[in-house]
């Protein structure tokens, strides 16, 4: 390995900044960039701008990589052949920006290095140019050794030089530039939609702006350009989509930020499989054409909600693995454990699944999953151990052998493995057995980072109970229309009747969702009153879609991409910060332009806002 030049203070050197360079010694036009010079440009002349990414000094020569947004190029100084180029050349440190006029040339023998696109070739210095010195970087750029995230969204510019944050923002541009063209291919049209628009209760919390001509009044920031699309459609746009930003005013996640982006689409006439079709086939060009990830299924296989939640717990299951959950409250709930009677008789159920082969785990690896399992509301994990001397079980004198041999049976466990059981509540135990899936997944190298499981999730129930205020509520959007052989529940069983809702799952994130809309005034009106929502109350907030519907609203669906999710699952990213160029971090903030920020009291006065907080003024 080559080794690391020391980082040393611009004003250490004595180079003179370009800022005070005259206007006659600007550089000449760069020729090519660091990425383009092959073997048989050797004898070429050419003009190369960019960063000093290394400089090495062997005693005699001096190398350096220089380096722009394409790739690398080494630069040569022999002080024989160019002792001003030379001697330049041993001020020049790491980031400075430099002009390099040379003549590419074959390295020699021996000294090609297969792993650089230019690896072939060297550019003999005749002149270079200094374009602008560079302070120390708080940061290595020159290696991919982990930085601290603060320090690298302070200084996001200097991150955006490193490779992994570079071919994020160059994968996202290609991406979304073929999605752009597929669609546009297929007659849909790009059509921007308002950022200043009104509150609506869709889901999330808005992001409100006080408007000043209108004091008192707010406008809000869309959290998705929703029934924009659907006007459009009423509009006779028939194929509608957007690269949208989106705005929600919830909690930051490492896959959700607060300003994101979507590819949001929506089309006229069409029924689920329309979209879903538009769809897969978009995201398997654009996979195939820039990632060299294989997608594990195609058609992407589609699950039921029903059974997504009973085999993986959630309803965006990793399908890159097995480690399926398996119902046991039938055989364990009137057993004569405690723990598992208990949460039947509480209304709870009992789940669990097989790890294969660690059933030799030590009691500290188990501890630890108990304790992941708590972090996820369980009160505990029961296990069994399939030993060679017999199954090793805390509740297995509790339950029997019998039991415990039907229990091996139905999960379908052998000797070795490891069986973890959760008894709880419906939701808890599903979320717990989903974390714990998913964990394990990860542990046990199951979850292959070069695999893409697309799947798609349908037969969403439309609505679910709120039992704080006693109504039913939306499980996606209030606009998505219930499956048709379904309406006719709306008015006995609301609960029961499924919706036209698809989402799209990749690796277990959930990467897009949409729906068949309603479109009649009757349906959606209906679907309001079921919300609890007073006639006013929906004209107040709905009227105008409302409305819309009565002037001749086609059918129509639509969809939306989470393209930051998407680019994170290509890079192989942790989070969708190393996704977006300008993200905000965990709580919210931008480190580099230091928002939200404190505003003066002019400011608030012009807007007719008067804060509560006591405000420290710094
Ligand atoms: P939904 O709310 O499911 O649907 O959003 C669509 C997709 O957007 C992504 N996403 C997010 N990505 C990052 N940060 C966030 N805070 C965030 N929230 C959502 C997810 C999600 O699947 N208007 C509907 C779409 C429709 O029905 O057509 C909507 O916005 O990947």
């Amino acid at each position: 390995m080559e080794a690391r030049t020391p980082m040393i203070n611009a004003d250490q050197t004595n180079l003179i900044p370009a800022t005070d360079l005259p206007w006659s010694v600007m550089p000449a036009k760069r020729t090519h960039t660091c990425g383009d010079l092959r073997a048989v440009d050797s004898g070429a002349d050419v003009v190369l701008h960019g960063w000093v990414h290394r400089r090495r000094d062997h005693g005699g020569l001096i190398f350096i990589d220089l380096r722009d947004r394409y790739g690398l190029t080494q630069v040569t100084f022999d002080p024989n052949r160019n002792p001003h180029g030379h001697s330049t050349a041993e001020g020049l440190r790491n980031e400075y920006v430099v002009c390099v006029q040379g003549t590419v040339a074959a390295r020699p023998s021996g000294t090609t290095n297969p792993n650089l696109a230019t690896g072939d070739i060297e550019v003999i210095a005749t002149t270079v140019t200094l374009l602008n010195a560079a302070k120390t970087p708080p940061f290595y750029i020159n290696d991919d050794a982990s930085v601290d995230e603060s320090l690298r969204m302070k200084f996001r510019y200097l991150d955006l030089r490193r490779t992994a944050m570079r071919e994020a923002v160059v994968l996202r541009h290609r991406v979304i530039k073929r999605m752009r063209d597929v669609l546009d291919r297929q007659g849909f049209l790009e059509i921007e939609t308002p950022i200043l628009t009104a509150s609506t209760p869709e889901g999330a919390r808005d992001f409100l702006v006080p408007a000043r001509l209108h004091p008192g009044e707010f406008y809000a920031l869309p959290q998705a350009p929703q029934q924009f699309k659907q006007l459009l459609m009423v509009g006779g746009m028939d194929r509608y989509f957007q690269v949208a930003r989106c705005f929600r005013d919830e909690d930051t996640r490492s896959d959700r930020q607060p300003e994101f982006t979507q590819l949001d689409l929506e089309m006229a006439f069409v029924d689920e499989e329309d979209v879903t079709g538009t769809i897969e086939a978009l995201l398997i060009e654009c996979i195939e054409a820039y990632s060299s990830k294989r997608i594990m299924s195609k058609p992407f296989p589609r699950i039921s909600y029903a059974d997504a939640m009973a085999r993986y717990g959630c309803d965006r299951p990793d399908l890159r693995f097995g480690l399926e959950l398996t119902n046991l409250t039938a055989l364990l709930g009137t057993s004569g454990f405690s723990v598992f009677r208990g949460a039947v008789e509480a209304g709870g159920i009992i789940k669990g699944l097989v790890v294969p082969g660690c059933a030799g785990w030590s009691r500290r690896e188990i501890d630890g999953l108990t304790e992941l399992a708590r972090t996820f509301g369980a009160k505990g994990l029961a296990t069994a151990a399939w030993l060679p001397e017999g199954i090793r079980s805390a509740f297995r004198q509790h339950v029997g052998d019998e039991v415990m041999g039907r229990l091996c049976d139905g999960m379908g466990a052998h000797e070795g493995d490891l069986i973890l059981i959760v008894a709880d509540r419906e939701a808890t135990t599903n979320a717990v057995l989903h974390r714990v899936r998913d964990h394990l997944g990860a542990k046990l190298g199951l979850a292959d980072p070069e695999v893409l499981a697309l799947c798609w999730v349908v037969d969403f129930p439309l609505l679910e109970h709120d039992e704080d205020r006693g109504v039913w509520t939306f499980t996606h959007n209030p606009f998505c229309a219930p499956k048709d052989a379904d309406i006719h529940m709306l008015d006995t069983n609301p609960g029961a009747a499924s919706s036209k809702q698809y989402d799209i799952i990749c690796n277990g994130f959930e990467i897009g969702g949409g729906s068949v809309r309603i479109h009649t005034r009757a349906l959606q009106e209906r679907i309001f009153h079921l919300m609890g929502y007073t006639p006013d109350q929906v004209q107040a907030l709905f009227g105008t879609m409302l409305d819309a519907f009565e002037y001749g609203a086609p059918p129509h669906g639509g969809i939306a991409l989470g393209l930051d999710r998407i680019i994170a699952i290509l890079c192989g990213a942790s989070t969708i910060r190393d996704a977006i160029a300008f993200p905000k971090n965990q709580v919210a903030r931008d480190l580099l332009m230091g928002s939200p920020s404190q505003v003066t009291d002019n400011q608030l006065a012009e807007l007719s806002v008067r804060v509560s907080l006591p405000i420290s003024r710094t």
